[in-house]
């Protein structure tokens, strides 16, 4: 169980990037990993590899496990198992993301904005076109323009569509309803779809992730899905992810790049996943209800001081517009708060590079009383 222990929860100067980029005045709540601790089961195993120097090239043994360990977890907790066969182990998403949108076949790839930075980078060094659909704010709750998109999609008959499920930074976990309206586009116009889920398991309430393959044989035919363990146990330096290839891509455009060229997982990493996969559930629903403790503090601070932040229904991101609360002559949120509340928080144009000056995303994997912290900050420098 997690508690307010805080030798459980720290900062973490050691290896990683978000607790060693700023000075150490400044409170991180920036790049999508926790402050919390991996689950003591995978802690213990890779404690008990590294003591047994056991480093070598990984074996087909670890490879098999790990990825039938993840495709249990698919079953388990969304009634949807990948084709064996089909999935291939990947070192990461963002990789994969890279891979996907270079080589499957399509002049334009279409995603919603605000989106997450290295879809821009990604499509970008793809050399294809960056069609762009955003999500407007109805009700306090991001939504998807299906008008704009299926116009979009109009003009852009040979696109790729590339979707992010729960969707960061809006925190949105889309519904059926919505990803049936996204596979009917998807059909009609004859379009591949990429489907980055690396967020299914983050979900508060009783909102339900609904893998888009999982839509229907035709959908799961022209959908390569993006999955990965990392974010769920917060591993994401272990480097292990999976991509499901459906037999019906084209393999001469999947495959144009040599294998050799991509990195696979680690064995570190594809160990920790499996064991997490095979029996860290309890430590999930612990660890969300953790974080659900942050969300509702946030919520009362954005109800209280009319912040509009969005609450993530999953994700432990919220994405905030600070328009109302910025001076003027001074609306780049992310620099108003390093500078004035010391708080290094995701800077809105990196997700929406046209208007997203304003916002900020705050990371709410992190202790309680770093969050209580943060948002006294925040509400100061606002002048609240
Ligand atoms: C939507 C999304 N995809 C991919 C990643 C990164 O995945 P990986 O570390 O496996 O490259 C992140 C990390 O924040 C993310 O939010």
């Amino acid at each position: 169980m997690l508690n307010e222990n805080p030798d459980q929860i720290r900062e973490r100067r050691g290896l990683s990037v978000k607790w060693n980029s700023y000075e150490k005045d400044v409170i991180p709540l920036w790049v999508a990993d926790m402050d919390l601790p991996t689950p003591p089961e995978v802690t213990q195993t890779l404690l008990d590899t590294i003591s047994r120097s056991d480093l070598g090239y990984p074996s087909k043994q670890l490879y098999d496990r790990y990825l039938t360990s993840l495709n249990h977890w698919s079953e388990d907790h969304f009634g949807y198992s990948y084709k064996a066969d089909e999935l291939e182990p990947v070192g990461d998403v963002v990789q994969a993301i890279y891979w996907a949108t270079k080589q499957l076949p399509g002049d334009s790839v279409i995603f919603l904005t605000p989106a997450y930075p290295p879809f821009f980078r990604a499509v970008k060094e793809s050399g294809k076109e960056a069609v762009t659909s955003q999500m407007p704010l109805l009700a306090g709750s991001y939504q998807i323009d299906m008008e704009d998109l299926r116009e979009k999609v109009r003009k852009h008959p040979n696109s790729i569509l590339l979707l992010c499920n729960p969707h960061n930074p809006t925190g949105r976990v889309f519904t059926r309803a919505e990803l049936e309206s996204l596979a009917e586009m998807a059909l009609e116009n004859d379009l591949w779809v990429i489907s980055d889920e690396i967020h299914r398991d983050i979900l508060f309430e009783d909102h339900v992730h609904i893998p888009f393959s999982s839509i229907s044989p035709e959908v799961e035919a022209r959908t390569v899905s993006l999955i990965s363990g990392s974010k769920t146990f917060n591993i994401a330096g272990l480097h292990a992810a999976a991509v499901h290839i459906p037999a019906g891509t084209p393999s001469e455009t999947m495959r144009l790049i040599p294998k050799g060229l991509l990195s696979g997982p680690s064995s570190l990493g594809m160990l920790a996943s499996a064991v997490a996969f095979e029996t860290s559930g309890t430590w999930l629903n612990d660890t969300l209800n953790y974080i659900s403790h942050n969300r509702e503090a946030l919520s009362d601070f954005s109800t209280a001081s009319k912040v509009n932040a969005a609450i993530p229904e999953g994700t432990y991101m919220s994405w905030i517009d600070l328009a109302p609360h910025l001076p003027a002559d001074d609306d780049n949120a992310y620099e108003y708060l390093l500078r004035e509340a010391k708080l290094a928080l995701s800077p809105g144009l990196d997700f929406l590079p046209v208007g997203g000056e304003t916002h900020v995303r705050i990371n709410l994997a992190t202790s309680h009383q770093t969050i209580e912290e943060s948002l006294r900050r925040l509400k100061s420098a606002i002048g609240l």
